[in-house]
């Protein structure tokens, strides 16, 4: 290929070293970052091009409205709980709600974390200050400590190999757990939910159970052959790609595939606080082959989309490119239309997410930062609604969920109030719905799917 032509000249691995990096932790020891990011190049991968592949190949099924991408999990992971209950809990409410959605839509549903490498954040400002006390903002987990301590505040680059080893045990466990029937429909007691048995959620989850139960009771029936052995449960992962040396540090080229591949997570994505045309994390992004996301929201105008698109896309290759808009559910209608509007007058091939928590954040009276489950709603049905109108696909939602019963977002059929917010708030960054307020949104969701489909 002609050199000149190819998208991806002039770009290397670290080439985004050559471009101004937002959000870098500054560490007193280059050194010491440089001994670890080495030793990082050198262990073995955590996913695999062909894993990438598949993913990128379900995204193009997103993209044509034959498939639907659930990519949710936490706001940021911590390394403290990377243990077993919190790991199956988070997959479960994964699993549990992909299957509502399955149901609701009779699509496929493309699982993705964030999970398993989840662990910087971008923040608003470099510093906090308490009690007159100012430190270093934390950064997550493989930057720094969220504790108020100078120690705790200062970026260590050991903890870039404890992320990656935390992320490596996830997955394992995912693994295993996905592959050993974990998900098997064969045992609904796996996916039962903890609902109170007598609410109204509780009953229509069974009754969907034992609906989806007996649909593949007799496709077994009419094929003769056991589900299992043909269908396995996929959960692919995903966390922003925020610290480049890091993602530089797994940056591979694969033996008889072309370019090269991030071969820390399936899909990475750039936040909304690093997606400059001419930054860092889009010189980097724009030449790995894996999927990659970018979120997209309020005072971003259509011909800056263009460009990002067209930078991080240059062969308007389809499933490469999801753009995850994020505006808040007062600006969602407004905000949505012109970016969809530019994108089909390009013909330009993106898969199309909601992500309905990021714009939605508020300081409640307490001084506690949360959202409201009717505010993410709203964002989610204005999102269906201006797709359709322009007969455009909403392919799929970002959400920041756990499967634990934390307090941390407001509202809900279980009703949290602001003063519960105190009461079991995990979140070292942003507010996560809890287990029964994502399984809630997934009913409503799936009714949405489900109307959608008999109209
Ligand atoms: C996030 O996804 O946690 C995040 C920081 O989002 P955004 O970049 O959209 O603000
Ligand atoms: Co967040």
């Amino acid at each position: 290929m002609n050199q000149q032509r190819s998208p991806h000249s002039n770009w290397s691995p670290d080439s985004w070293r050559r471009f101004p990096a937002l959000q870098q932790p500054v560490y007193g020891d280059p050194v010491e970052l440089e001994s670890v990011l080495k030793r990082l190049r050198r262990l073995p991968p955590l996913v695999t091009s062909w894993e990438i592949e598949d993913l990128k190949a379900g995204l193009v099924a997103v993209s044509k409205g034959h498939a639907f991408l659930l990519q949710a999990g936490d706001c940021s992971e911590s390394l403290e709980d990377c243990e077993t209950r919190a790991i199956v809990r988070n997959l479960k409410v994964l699993i549990q709600f992909s299957f509502v959605l399955i149901h609701g839509s009779m699509k496929r549903v493309i699982r993705l974390g964030r999970m398993a490498g989840q662990y910087a954040k971008p923040r608003t400002d470099d510093t906090e200050t308490r009690d007159g006390v100012t430190l270093p903002v934390y950064r997550g987990d493989n930057v720094n400590r969220s504790g108020f301590t100078e120690s705790d505040r200062r970026p260590d680059p050991n903890l870039l190999m404890r992320g990656y080893e935390r992320a490596a045990m996830t997955l394992n466990f995912v693994r295993s757990l996905v592959g050993g029937g974990f998900a098997d429909l064969h045992h609904p007691e796996y996916w039962e939910l903890d609902f109170p048995t007598d609410s109204q959620r509780a009953r229509d989850y069974r009754e969907m159970v034992q609906s989806i139960t007996r649909s593949m009771q007799f496709m077994e029936a009419v094929q003769g052959a056991n589900f299992r052995d043909s269908h396995g449960v996929t959960v692919y992962t995903s966390h922003e790609g925020l610290h480049l040396g890091y993602e530089e540090s797994q940056t591979r080229s694969v033996p008889r595939r072309e370019g090269y591949y991030n071969l820390g997570t399936h899909l990475p994505w750039i936040g909304m606080r690093t997606s400059q045309i001419d930054g860092a994390h889009v010189e980097y992004f724009r030449g790995i082959r894996n999927p990659v996301g970018v979120k997209v929201g309020p005072g971003l105008r259509p011909e800056e989309l263009i460009a990002l698109v067209s930078r991080l896309n240059p062969e308007n290759e389809p499933g490469r490119l999801t753009l995850i808009h994020r505006f808040g559910s007062a600006g969602i209608r407004e905000g949505l239309l012109p970016l969809i509007e530019v994108v089909q007058r390009n013909r330009l091939n993106v898969v199309w997410s909601c992500d309905p928590m990021h714009g939605n954040t508020f300081v409640a009276s307490n001084g506690i930062k949360t959202r409201r489950f009717d505010d993410v709603f709203a964002e989610l049905v204005g999102a269906f609604d201006v797709h359709a109108g322009m007969g455009s696909i909403l392919g799929g939602v970002h959400l920041e969920l756990t499967g634990d019963n934390v307090t941390e977002c407001v509202g809900g059929s279980s009703q949290v109030g602001e003063v519960d917010l105190t009461r079991a708030y995990k979140s070292a960054v942003d507010p996560r719905l809890n287990y029964d307020q994502a399984m809630e949104l997934a009913f409503l969701i799936a009714e949405r799917m489900q109307n959608n489909r008999e109209k």
